[in-house]
């Protein structure tokens, strides 16, 4: 082990919501290991957070959607330090014809969103496990809760990764380690999403968040042992009320104007 302190890695984490978790963590003065795609100014990132909040961070970089490198990223991980905390954040999706998605379209959503989430998880287990308390939170999002064309593989990966984090919740609930699943609705992230809600019309517009507040109430959720996190329980309820016929051709309606806009 490089260290006796512990660590929290954040995957996704140099822009968006994996940003604001890592600054969010920072703040509590944990030590942080960020894990990002190639070239998106991650050391830049960590000594900001070193010398602003007098924390250890280390990052990576690497592209989830290949298992090889997956394997790769979590044995270093296991070989140099003790994790406490484990964020699986990074996550992609995007609106297209089924019809018109390339094959590396799907498969790079199902590899990071789903994959990636399983294999980091199933390998960091032992590591947490030896700590003294140790947390997993899984971002999955409202979309979880419904069918919806013209996006398919995306709403289908994020309702596994919310059945993932019930059932490994369920499984490791008489050990150390606490698993969490929080399924935001649309965050002003970056500009291309940004752009997309705007395509959505009102409903779009008003329930939109924001990644540093829905960072922060995350953190405190899972510090809580809060297993299901919510951040916004209007559109949670919503969901949950409307039957599925109403709501997919809705939510499928709302979608396909960012295509025909
Ligand atoms: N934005 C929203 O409206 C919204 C709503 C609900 C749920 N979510 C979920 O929240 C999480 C963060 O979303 P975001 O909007 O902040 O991110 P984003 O701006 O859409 O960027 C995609 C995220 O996935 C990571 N990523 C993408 N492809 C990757 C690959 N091949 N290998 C490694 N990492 C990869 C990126 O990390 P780096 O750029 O750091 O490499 C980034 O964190 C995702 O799981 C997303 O599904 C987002």
């Amino acid at each position: 082990m490089d260290t006796k302190e512990s660590y929290a890695v954040v995957t996704g984490a140099s822009q968006g919501l994996g940003k604001a978790f890592a600054e969010k963590l920072a703040e509590k003065g944990i030590n942080l290991i960020l894990v990002s795609l190639p070239n998106q100014n991650l050391t830049e990132l960590s000594q900001a957070l070193e010398e602003k909040y007098h924390i250890k961070v280390h990052c990576y970089e690497v592209d989830l959607s290949v298992n090889e490198n997956v394997l790769k990223l979590t044995e270093w991980l296991n070989s140099s330090f003790n994790i406490h905390i484990l964020i699986n954040n990074a996550g992609l999706g995007g609106t297209k014809k089924f019809t018109e998605a390339s094959p590396e379209y799907i498969n790079t959503i199902l590899q990071v969103n789903v994959t990636a989430t399983s294999l980091i998880t199933h390998q960091l287990l032992p590591n947490l496990l030896k700590q003294p308390k140790a947390y997993i939170l899984n971002v999955s999002s409202m979309a979880a809760f419904s069918p919806i064309g013209f996006k398919t593989v995306y709403p289908a990966s994020k309702s596994f990764i919310h059945s993932f984090s019930r059932g490994l919740h369920e499984e490791l609930k008489d050990t150390n380690v606490f698993v969490s699943v929080v399924n935001p609705g649309a965050m002003k992230t970056n500009a291309d999403v940004c752009k997309r809600i705007e395509k959505q019309g009102v409903w779009g517009r008003l329930t939109l968040l924001n990644p540093d507040k829905v960072a922060a109430r995350c953190i405190r959720q899972l510090f809580k042992k809060d297993s299901v996190i919510m951040v916004n329980p209007i559109s949670w309820l919503v969901m949950k009320i409307l039957p599925i016929w109403i709501k997919l051709p809705l939510m499928t309606q709302a979608i396909k104007r960012e295509i025909k806009a």
